[in-house]
């Protein structure tokens, strides 16, 4: 399949840094066994991996700005137009030698997102969309599950956890969840969470407090593959509010009602309780890194 040239551009580093990030996790497998664990050097391989996708970009639209989780932002003489990169999404997956991350690159011109891709180089699934061109998993085209029927469907999430989130909203959220679907999966990944969803593993997938470089190719893969993504309350502000609801009409409409109910019941929940940030409680960081 013929690419254009900004779709080879991304390409391009997302191998070169999936490449570096494979054998990292040869080295993470090893390191399991020692007493100190993984977790320095996977700092050090997420950081590698962001390096080489920026040098990449930067190497052939020098003008762009570019938002990174690991370095932030560095501004572009073209405001028109930022690359916005997770170069390791699942470090949770990775630390553990778990087989599902990957390397998310998506463009924003004018606030827009015009170009996707998120790439696991565990399995080498390759995603890609281009605004008005459809979405491609390994160059075949790729479409949203069709399915209506809710007692069929699978649905992905996130769970909020120790140190992040709220943890009353996020169990009747899942509750709500659980009685009404066929399956819930929480994979680790929120870029491939979307991606799932565009192909149509998922039938549908929500989220909350993730960042704008979890979510912005994914929102473009999973409507240029027919679908519908929302923050939760129904609205374009994903990026901003950093919540997420995915799927067919049907999946996606239906989510956000099921949500919004699971909004109001933890709302009146006396047992309800906002999780701290690690900082605040008395218990110790569990190792530095949050978990996910
Ligand atoms: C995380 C993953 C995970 C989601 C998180 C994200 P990271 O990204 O996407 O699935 O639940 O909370 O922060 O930290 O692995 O890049
Ligand atoms: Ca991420
Ligand atoms: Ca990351």
């Amino acid at each position: 399949m013929v690419h254009s040239a900004i779709l080879n551009v991304m390409i391009k580093a997302a191998y070169r840094a999936g490449r570096s990030l494979k054998r990292d996790l040869g080295e993470v497998e090893h390191l399991q066994v020692s007493l100190k664990g993984p977790r320095n050097f996977v700092t050090a391989a997420d950081r590698r991996a962001e390096e080489i996708v920026y040098e990449e970009l930067a190497k052939a639209r020098p003008d762009y700005g570019f938002l990174g989780e690991e370095g932030g932002a560095r501004a572009g003489t073209d405001k028109s137009h930022r690359w916005i990169v997770d170069p390791l999404d699942g470090t949770t997956n990775f630390l553990h030698g778990i087989p599902h991350f990957a390397v998310s690159i998506a463009l924003e011109r004018d606030g827009a997102i015009v170009a996707a891709l998120t790439y696991n180089p565990a399995n080498d699934d390759l995603f890609v969309a281009e605004r008005g061109k459809g979405a491609f998993l390994n160059d075949r085209r790729i479409r949203v599950a069709a399915r209506q029927r809710f007692a069929d469907a699978v649905v992905a999430c996130g769970l909020p956890h120790y140190g992040r989130g709220d943890l009353a909203l996020g169990r009747h959220e899942i509750a709500a969840a659980q009685s009404h679907f066929a399956g819930l999966r929480r994979f680790g990944a929120a870029s491939l969470d979307l991606a799932w969803v565009a192909a149509g593993r998922f039938d549908a997938y929500w989220e909350r407090d993730l960042s704008p470089w979890d979510l912005a190719a994914g929102i473009l893969l999973v409507r240029e593959a027919g679908g519908f993504v929302s923050d939760l309350d129904g609205g374009d502000a994903i990026l901003s509010k950093g919540s997420v609801a995915a799927g067919n009409e049907t999946m996606h409409r239906e989510l956000i009602r099921l949500m919004q109910e699971a909004g109001k019941q933890a709302a009146n929940d006396p047992q309800r309780e906002i999780n701290q940030s690690p900082a605040k409680v008395a218990l110790p960081a569990p190792g530095g890194r949050r978990a996910t």
